[in-house]
């Protein structure tokens, strides 16, 4: 009997290939479809080392429909849809807002015309605690308003829950499980994927590894006049392993249970806030490495402090998102060394 297959879309990305390795390592077969804007095709190894099987790999652009009805004819059945592809740079949202709206929502309403056609169970969306905005209180869980959108990005998050949630309402006979991350960190311990930000980073984990490697000479901290008990910002940092595990939960539930609502919504956080502060050093803590820093102004529009109540995902899904800081700390500096340059 042959496994049940998947589809990832974004797969070779740095979620996405965190949880192909998961699905695989749970028995199940799946395809990628890629359009490599923001990956590279190497990622195919790495996740070969690891599970030991090569994924399916279609190099493609979800937001044209006749790939995906190609993809399904050619390379089914699949069952079920994990939907990684999108672009998620907050800043640049804001200046190409008509690349983020297309590509973030194309893709998703073709995904949502298809599966129908083709028997498609399930698919799982990679949402975000961007929905909340700056929460009104922390911890936050899944019954706090969501607050208007500050970037186009953000708002591809929120729309993109509300056209799943039509679609579902109007009788598609199709299930979803939303799943707002955190702040996804760190990389396989194996060191074989990790994240791969192109250009200068934006997120402060790559920058602070960058940092420590020497590739670029200081870390800013974005205000220390915040809030919060050493005035940096506050944060839920989740392990991608962790993260990457609840989508396996996620999808089983989907497809292997005839008992649960059509639409679920899940935060996947450690239920733990950590400030900017902590997190250096932590960092510090488990590698040895000083990383260097300074103080700058605040960043526009950043949140002062969120984190997770992951309350509903430890006790619905059976999920918990248990790997120490100290230990996501060195994998990120361990695939940090593996992708530095040598000089
Ligand atoms: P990523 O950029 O590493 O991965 C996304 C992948 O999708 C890339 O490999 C890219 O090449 C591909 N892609 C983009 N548009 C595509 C298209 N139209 N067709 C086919 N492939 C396409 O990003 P990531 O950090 O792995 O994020 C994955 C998802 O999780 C995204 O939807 C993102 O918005 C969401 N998310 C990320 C974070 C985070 O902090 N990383 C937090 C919350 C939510
Ligand atoms: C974390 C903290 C910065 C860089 C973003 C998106 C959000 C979600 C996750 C997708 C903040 C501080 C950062 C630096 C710093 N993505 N920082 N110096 O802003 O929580 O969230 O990624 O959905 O939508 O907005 O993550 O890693 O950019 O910043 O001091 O060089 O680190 O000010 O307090 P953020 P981040």
């Amino acid at each position: 009997m042959s496994n049940t297959k998947i589809l990832v879309t974004g797969g070779t990305g740095y979620i996405g290939s965190h949880t192909v390795v998961e699905l695989q390592q749970a028995g199940y077969d799946v395809v990628i479809i890629d359009n490599l804007s923001n990956s590279n095709i190497g990622v195919l190894d790495g996740i070969q080392r690891i599970s030991g099987i090569r994924p399916e790999f279609l190099q493609g652009d979800i937001n044209d429909i006749r790939t995906l009805r190609d993809l399904f004819s050619t390379h089914g059945p699949i069952k079920g849809i994990i939907n990684f592809a999108a672009s998620k740079a907050v800043g640049e949202s804001v200046q190409k807002p008509i690349l983020y709206y297309r590509n973030n929502l194309v893709g998703l309403l073709n995904l949502l015309e298809v599966m129908p056609e083709y028997d498609v169970k399930g698919i799982v969306f990679s949402s975000s605690c961007t929905v909340y905005g700056e929460p009104d209180k922390n911890p936050i869980d899944e019954s706090a308003p969501i607050k208007p959108a500050t970037s186009p990005y953000g708002n591809t998050k929120q729309i993109s829950e509300e056209i799943i949630s039509d679609v579902i309402h109007a009788g598609s006979p199709i299930k979803s499980i939303l799943l707002r991350y955190f702040n996804p960190v760190g990389a396989h311990p194996s060191a074989e994927i990790g994240e791969l930000p192109i250009g200068v980073p934006q997120n402060l984990i790559p920058y602070l590894t960058q940092t420590a490697a020497g590739i670029r000479p200081l870390l800013t901290i974005f205000g220390n006049d915040y809030d919060t008990p050493d005035g940096t910002c506050i944060r839920d940092f989740i392990d991608v392993v962790d993260l990457a595990r609840a989508h396996v939960i996620a999808m089983r539930r989907m497809l292997d249970r005839n008992d649960t609502a059509p639409l679920e919504i899940f935060n996947l956080g450690t239920g733990r806030g950590l400030s900017v502060m902590q997190l250096i050093q932590s960092f510090e803590r488990a590698t040895g490495v000083k990383v260097p820093y300074t103080i700058g102004p605040r960043r526009k529009g950043d949140i002062e402090k969120i984190w997770a109540d992951p309350t509903k995902a430890n006790e619905v899904l059976g999920w918990k998102a248990d790997t120490d800081i100290d230990q996501t700390m060195r994998n990120a500096w361990k695939w940090q060394l593996k992708v530095t340059p040598a000089k």
